[in-house]
């Protein structure tokens, strides 16, 4: 008789899981053999890998398109959801960009995007699902930040406040989880090859020369592994781990020199 994967009779809620690190992580829970339901704004995408990932590790997919920047988009997701009958197990919030540039010359509109997309839409959807977590007493909340979480980020100032914030937020959470059954890990990731850099527009910067960026299944498989520990933090990479942990021993000048000209273009 064939195992029982541990997934098996939950689901996974991931968003941006078009593509990158979201659609990576999908494919990790996917292989234990938990039920998915992908969110992206690209329906053609979306059902595409929705139909690959059921049919290659025999669970139940759903596609939901929808646009988490947009204001109240988390509720409308939780409520969408419901109604199809679905429960969530799992939140995987994924779905984030960054924009670099001086706040000086930015579009209000795409910096406030920032904050509505990483930031409100992942408090909205933790909110809608985390009393039925408890209740259950198991499943839990993976968020993806970034190593950008761990210092201020001159000349891309929004993103990296915003992954401050995923940051604290789940350690907070991570801790008030403790003695229920419920998992709560923050995935902090370095440079990762994906859309990402490309729609930021990071690919001329200083940061970008220093290595090669590492593959988002590689992210996935440790951010994966990180939430079954319930490991309240995991940074990917070595040298990633030893800078965020030397920041709280440098002058905070001195970090927001070295940030500000590791985000300056070439
Ligand atoms: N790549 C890196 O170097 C890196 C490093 C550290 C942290 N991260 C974080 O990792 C996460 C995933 O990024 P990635 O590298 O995989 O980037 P990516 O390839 O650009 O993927 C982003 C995903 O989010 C979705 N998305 C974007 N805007 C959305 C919106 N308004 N509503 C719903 N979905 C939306 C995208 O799909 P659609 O376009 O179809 O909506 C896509 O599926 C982000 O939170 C990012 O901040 C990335």
């Amino acid at each position: 008789m064939a195992r029982k994967r541990k997934g098996e009779g939950q689901t996974a809620l991931v968003t941006g899981a078009s593509g990158g690190i979201g659609l990576d992580l999908a494919e990790c829970f996917a292989k234990d053999g938990y039920n998915l339901i992908l969110v992206a704004r690209s329906e053609p995408a979306l059902k595409q890998e929705a139909a690959r990932l059921a049919q290659k590790y025999n669970v139940t997919t759903t596609a939901i398109a929808s646009d988490l920047g947009v204001q109240g988009a988390g509720h409308k997701l939780a409520d969408d959801i419901r109604a199809r009958g679905l429960a969530v197990d799992v939140l995987v919030n994924n779905a984030g960009y960054g924009i670099a540039g001086a706040f000086d010359s930015s579009k209000e509109s795409d910096q406030l995007g920032m904050i509505d997309l990483n930031v409100r839409a992942l408090v909205e959807l933790t909110h809608a699902f985390w009393p039925f977590m408890l209740a259950n007493k198991r499943g839990g909340v993976l968020n993806v930040a970034s190593t950008a979480a761990f210092q201020p980020g001159p000349l891309m100032a929004i993103y990296y406040a915003s992954k401050a914030f995923v940051l604290s937020f789940s350690e907070a959470l991570w801790r008030e989880a403790q003695g229920t059954g419920v998992q709560v890990s923050c995935l902090c990731p370095g440079p990762t090859a994906s859309k990402f850099r490309e729609r930021a527009g990071t690919g001329a910067t200083r940061l970008s020369t220093l290595g090669t960026p590492v593959t988002s299944m590689s992210v996935a498989k440790a951010g994966y592994r990180a939430f079954q520990k319930n490991q309240r933090v995991l940074i990917t990479g070595f040298r990633n781990r030893a800078l965020a942990r030397l920041v709280p021993y440098l002058p905070r000048t001195t970090i927001l020199n070295i940030a500000h000209r590791l985000q300056s273009p070439i």
